[in-house]
């Protein structure tokens, strides 16, 4: 990965760090992959096994992972499901096609994840799940959540979409809860272009979804269905890309994380702002370095945005509350008043550039145009 001249380097968000390898596979895959599942069920069985999972899924997106484990925890309409203010529709939109209600939690200012008290305080008696977000490879406060879900008898999904590599006090994100799910979108640190992966242990769980993932056939009668089900079937083509990236799982997320570190470097002496935390409990997979400006700066994610876009640098704010768009403007689950961490953080938030071919000179620039917007300000 060399750059040829650092001051003219372009700057992009998230382009993926695809190798000779990864066209080689892809490559065998296309000579002589199309008569079976054989990449499919390959990538789901190291995948699951890395992450301690009994059995994994493949899907063609996260999206569709999530409304698998949905669908197959019988999740229906007048059920609401609690998850964080602050995460990607993909999050919640499979909630709504279900037609259960999304029901917009807090998240928490050190996490950034779903804030276990406000979970607490939302339950009803109709919650039949609640989702739980490792954003931008942060990880929550598990122990909490699961200990407020086991005692109100409520199954946690971990929507571990951004945080391959990440770790909990040295358990691996994607293996909490009932259910894990990642994406291998094309900005992921994985990428099999679109994809996702559902992991769990459950065995009737697995047999459900599995069923549900190939249109409900009955696996006794060829050609013949029991259920109008949905069909979230991969393919060998995904699958093959995402065994050769998976080869180069502990490379790709070593690489985000000297990322994050590249940034923690140039821009940590500074107090007013905060980057994707690393405690004791937490090893950040880094998909994403998102940066959170303090109070008494008083700057926005908005402002930061148009000075760095005047410059010429590429930009992406931070989540926006769910509950703040119109999408999500009819359940009325979230509000500012009653998830105030969230709206706060996603005011003052950006996320920072993370294509892995970023040079250390192209994350100085970047981090020079930031100091330089906390000094003008
Ligand atoms: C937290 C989170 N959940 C779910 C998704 C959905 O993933 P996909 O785009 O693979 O459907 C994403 C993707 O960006 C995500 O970031």
């Amino acid at each position: 990965m060399k750059i040829k001249n650092p001051q003219k380097e372009k700057i992009t968000m998230s382009d993926p760090w695809i190798t000779s390898h990864e066209r080689k596979v892809v490559n065998e895959m296309m000579r002589s992959g199309w008569d079976n599942y054989a990449y499919v069920e390959k990538f789901e069985s190291v995948f699951a096994k890395w992450h301690g999972r009994k059995y994994a899924l493949m899907t063609p997106n996260c999206t569709q992972a999530i409304h698998l484990i949905l669908l197959s925890l019988g999740i229906k309409k007048g059920d609401e499901v609690l998850l964080p203010d602050c995460t990607w529709t993909g999050t919640s939109a499979p909630v709504t096609y279900t037609k259960a209600t999304p029901v917009f939690c807090d998240i928490e200012n050190d996490t950034w994840c779903l804030d276990a008290s406000s979970v607490e305080k939302r339950i009803t008696e109709n919650t039949k799940a609640v989702i739980a977000v490792d954003l931008y490879g942060n990880m929550p406060k598990m122990e909490k959540l699961l200990a407020v879900c086991r005692k109100r008898k409520i199954p946690l999904i971990e929507d571990a979409a951004e945080a391959l590599g990440s770790k909990y006090k040295g358990k691996r994100a994607g293996s909490f809860g009932i259910a894990s799910v990642f994406s291998f979108h094309r900005t992921k640190t994985l990428t099999t272009g679109e994809g996702g992966m559902l992991i769990l242990d459950n065995k009737k769980l697995y047999d459900r979804a599995k069923f549900l993932r190939d249109h409900g056939r009955d696996a006794k009668r060829s050609y013949f269905v029991l259920e109008a089900a949905p069909k979230y079937m991969p393919s060998n083509l995904q699958a093959a890309l995402g065994l050769a990236q998976f080869d180069r799982v502990e490379e790709l997320v070593k690489r985000k994380r000297y990322i994050l570190h590249l940034y923690k470097k140039f821009l940590g002496d500074i107090s007013d702002i905060t980057l994707n935390m690393e405690t004791k409990d937490v090893y950040n997979g880094a998909w994403a370095p998102s940066l959170i400006f303090g109070k008494t700066s008083g700057l926005t994610g908005k402002a930061a945005m148009e000075f760095l876009k005047k410059k010429g640098f590429p930009t992406r704010p931070f989540f926006y509350p769910l509950s703040s768009m119109p999408a999500y403007e009819k359940y009325k689950t979230g509000s500012a008043k009653l998830n105030p961490v969230a709206y706060s953080l996603s005011h003052r938030g950006i996320t920072l550039p993370a294509s892995f071919s970023l040079s250390e000179s192209a994350i100085k620039r970047y981090s020079d145009a930031i100091k330089e917007i906390l000094k003008f300000h």
